[in-house]
């Protein structure tokens, strides 16, 4: 049975998080202190004991040893509610957000009918009010039915609520209609999300172009297929002022069209997700990192397939390296649920996506531990950075804001079971896998949506 989203009575009036590691990027914060939250908001985050008297009924949580950070910002996933329920719904998406530390989630509009009218965005905010355990944000389409055609009202899906306009699953592949998409984007003031990938190139490809595929006689989508529309739309972003924020980046050649874009003051942000910096084509061989401690594997494995497909060792290079200077601006999980028959069958006829959420924080903490990237970086990718380029006062634990806070074992060893998800996408290649790092509660709104505090407490 889904739970209706915890009542202001179920939330504790007020919970101190006490003795922990408070890392906020958003004020610079990296201190070992108390957290206080009542009645729903941050009341402090700061270092050093709460000295001041407890609200009476105050819950007390021994948090040493842990990590307590704002809730992460999802910019980049898939709920599939309205039209594809059996891979997901809003209650079965959220539940595996806060499982995963993610307080507040964008969803794409690939649902059907897809999100293209004020109307399917009401029934999707409806739905997560009623349904959701974390804030649910809409995306909606930049054209019709997401066909490419005729331009969606994006005026009045503004209104409605969007906070961002995308056609993902499928790139924007007519540039005079993103040409007026992005003059929509300057009257909204909200940001085009693409897909880029130019698909008279790509074709049939369903991995990278390069020698894995061709070893495995797998059709190729090369690198070239996302860089000419990432260049594309930079160039339109320019003539038009639009703001351009660029999805799933996965190739050093995006990252440089990008680095370009920002050192001439162009209003583009982009999104890498967790997979992209932590998986390379050769696990498509059947190949798995030995630092991942991962059950042996086999290729043409389904649940590597993904859009766009996981590329070389030089591009997850790179976009670490951007990752870590800012250039690309943040992480998003693309999280993309399937069901088993989507993928049980043909690498050829499966469904392209990796349920993401529940496994990003395990997966990513490896960034931390090969010290690619620091803890803070991390976590500022996680939340400032996303809740930034939502323009929203989120991501962050100042004095006031709503109570959204993941606390985090960082040494936590834990081994992803995929049959006891809260998702209803099994389809990832962590499956088995022993990661290190883990999120043990999340609060939304000052409510526990997710706690195992009670196993961890006492560090
Ligand atoms: O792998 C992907 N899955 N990439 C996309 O762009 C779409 C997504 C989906 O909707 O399943």
């Amino acid at each position: 049975m889904v739970q209706a989203l915890m009542t202001t009575e179920e939330r504790p009036h007020a919970l101190l998080l006490r003795g922990g590691r408070i890392l906020d990027p958003s004020q610079g914060l990296d201190v070992v202190g108390d957290v206080l939250v009542q009645e729903g908001r941050v009341r402090r985050a700061a270092r050093g004991a709460w000295r001041g008297e407890l609200p009476s009924g105050c819950q007390v949580i021994d948090v040493r040893g842990l990590v307590v950070a704002p809730g992460f910002v999802d910019l980049h996933c898939h709920l599939r509610e309205p039209g594809y329920e059996a891979k997901e719904t809003i209650a079965t998406g959220t539940r595996a957000a806060a499982w995963g530390g993610f307080t507040t989630v964008c969803c794409m509009p690939n649902t059907d009918p897809p999100l293209d009218t004020a109307a399917a965005v009401a029934f999707v905010l409806e739905r997560a009010r009623q349904q959701g355990v974390v804030r649910v944000l809409p995306i909606g389409c930049v054209t019709r039915g997401r066909s490419g055609v005729q331009l969606a009202d994006m005026a009045d899906l503004a209104k409605a609520g969007v906070v961002a306009f995308s056609d993902d699953g499928d790139p924007v592949a007519d540039a005079h209609l993103m040409r007026q998409a992005f003059s929509y984007s300057r009257l909204t003031g909200l940001p085009i999300i693409n897909h880029c990938q130019d698909k008279a190139i790509t074709r049939e490809g369903v991995v990278n172009e390069g020698w894995v595929a061709s070893r495995l006689g797998l059709r190729g989508a090369p690198a070239a297929a996302e860089e000419v529309m990432v260049a594309r739309d930079i160039a339109l972003a320019a003539l038009t002022g639009g703001r351009l924020h660029l999805a799933h980046v996965s190739t050093a050649g995006s990252v440089e069209l990008l680095r370009r874009a920002k050192a001439r003051g162009l209003p583009v942000t982009a999104e890498v997700t967790p997979h992209h910096l932590m998986f390379t084509d050769e696990w498509v061989l059947g190949y798995r990192d030995e630092g991942l401690r991962a059950p042996a594997a086999f290729p043409y494995d389904t649940t590597t397939k993904v859009n766009p497909p996981l590329r070389a060792q030089g591009d997850v290079q790179a976009l670490r390296r951007a990752l870590k200077e800012g250039v690309v601006d943040a992480i998003a999980t693309d999280h993309a649920p399937h069901t088993l028959l989507d993928k049980l069958c043909t690498y050829d006829e499966a469904a392209f996506g990796i349920s993401g959420l529940e496994t990003a924080l395990g997966l990513l903490m490896g960034l931390v531990q090969q010290e690619a990237l620091d803890l803070p970086t991390l976590i500022n990718r996680l939340t400032a950075a996303p809740a930034a380029i939502l323009g929203l006062p989120l991501g962050t634990l100042k004095e006031g804001s709503p109570a959204d806070v993941v606390v985090i074992d960082p040494d936590r060893e834990w081994v992803v079971d995929v049959a006891a998800f809260a998702s209803k996408g099994r389809n990832t290649p962590l499956a088995g896998a022993t990661l290190k790092g883990k999120v043990v509660a999340t609060l939304f709104g000052g409510a526990f949506v997710h706690n195992e505090l009670a196993m961890t407490s006492g560090h």
